[in-house]
């Protein structure tokens, strides 16, 4: 496994595990994310969604350490969708991103659950993980925004999405 450093490239010691999440990660979890949400990368989440977040969770780590978290949110027997995707930047393009939204796929067909779902700004990560536009048969997702800005922390609302 190799990990970028100033351009260079060196070859990383440390194994990565990938892991289902317990809800005494939650905590961690919560601190993990916070400079994606900080970011806009990710949306803000509370403690109660965390902690539902985690039951269908996966944790990447290295020597212990957090370095990635992805969650399949169960919809209905029919749809799911990756949510709270996230590998710490110096572990990003070390392939973990793709493992967890394996396992997060893995647990979809497990549950024989027929589609999974990402709603992401990184599409090309997400093909490169089996991910497209379109459906076989021709159909199509389509989508409408119901908030102008789900980041808005002050929108009492947000805690529902
Ligand atoms: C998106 C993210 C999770 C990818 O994780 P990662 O561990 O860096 O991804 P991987 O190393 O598994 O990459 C898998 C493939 O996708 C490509 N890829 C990764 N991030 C990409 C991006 N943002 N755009 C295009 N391609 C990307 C990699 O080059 C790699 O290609 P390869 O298989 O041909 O080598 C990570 O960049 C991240 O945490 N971003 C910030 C949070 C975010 O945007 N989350 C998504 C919200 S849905």
């Amino acid at each position: 496994m190799k990990r970028q450093t100033d351009g260079m490239s060196e070859t990383m010691n440390e194994h990565v595990s990938i892991r289902a999440a317990e809800k005494e990660d939650a905590a961690r979890l919560l601190e993990f994310i916070h400079p994606f949400v900080a970011e806009h990368r990710l949306l803000p989440r509370t403690e109660g969604e965390i902690d539902l977040l985690v039951r269908t969770g996966f944790l990447a780590e290295v020597d212990k350490k957090l370095v990635g978290f992805a969650s399949l949110e169960i919809y209905s027997s029919k749809l799911a969708e990756i949510r709270s995707l996230a590998v710490s930047p110096i572990y990003q393009g070390l392939g973990i991103g793709k493992l967890l939204v394996a396992r997060c796929v893995e647990m979809a067909r497990e549950r024989r659950i027929l589609e999974v779902m990402a709603i992401t700004s990184s599409e090309e990560f997400f093909k490169g993980c089996g991910f497209d536009f379109i459906l076989p048969r021709e159909r199509k997702a389509l989508f409408l925004e119901t908030f102008q800005d789900p980041y808005d922390v002050s929108d009492p609302e947000h805690i529902e999405r």
